[in-house]
């Protein structure tokens, strides 16, 4: 019996431009001025950074970094491993966090403490999808895209097991 998992698209590539556009206007009103420093959750934020970073204009720079709390199935496993990745110093600097998806919250909450321990001089976050249903951890979202129902979300960088990251579109997995 193949009971492969179907998406089925929740908010479709058009939403998402218009709603990249949104963001990136927000965005740039609040940092003009300013030399932010973006830093991509991976691997899930890895197209939603890409497409937004094409509609700032803004003397920014992009770092990302590694930080997995899902071993595989669609349950959080609520554990947050160690951080990977941050090349370069961000004492002083403007730091926005993108991410895919607010879940419980613990990965974000876990990011946005070991950041602010490194003496920012601000650190807001971008996420892209928030599902507010399974919060574990008060977090604010500064610049939200999408509030999405206690389902899995599928495409546009997120993924199940792996895969599934390569759909254009936001889906749930049904
Ligand atoms: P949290 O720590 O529970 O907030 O989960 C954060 C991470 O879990 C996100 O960055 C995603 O990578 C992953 N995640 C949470 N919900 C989903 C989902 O519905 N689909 C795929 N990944 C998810
Ligand atoms: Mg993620």
């Amino acid at each position: 019996m193949n009971s492969q998992p179907e998406p089925r698209i929740l908010f479709g590539r058009e939403e998402i431009e218009a709603t990249l556009k949104r963001l990136a206007a927000e965005i740039r009103q609040d940092y003009l001025g300013k030399s932010p420093v973006l830093v991509g959750i991976l691997k899930g934020s890895f197209m939603f950074m890409a497409d937004l970073v094409r509609l700032l204009d803004l003397p920014l720079e992009v770092e990302f970094v590694r930080l997995s709390s899902y071993g595989g199935g669609t349950e959080s496993s609520g554990k947050v491993r160690e951080l990977q990745g941050l090349a370069s110093p961000i004492k002083g600097r403007d730091v926005l966090v993108v991410e895919d998806i607010v879940d419980t919250g613990l990965t974000t909450r876990f990011l946005l403490d070991y950041l602010r321990r490194k003496k920012p001089a601000s650190v807001k976050l971008c996420a892209l999808t928030n599902k507010p249903s399974r919060r574990q951890t008060p977090v604010a979202i500064d610049y939200l895209g999408f509030t999405v129902p206690d389902k899995f979300i599928v495409g546009y960088g997120i993924d199940w097991n792996e895969k599934f990251r390569n759909l254009p579109d936001i889906c749930v997995l049904e």
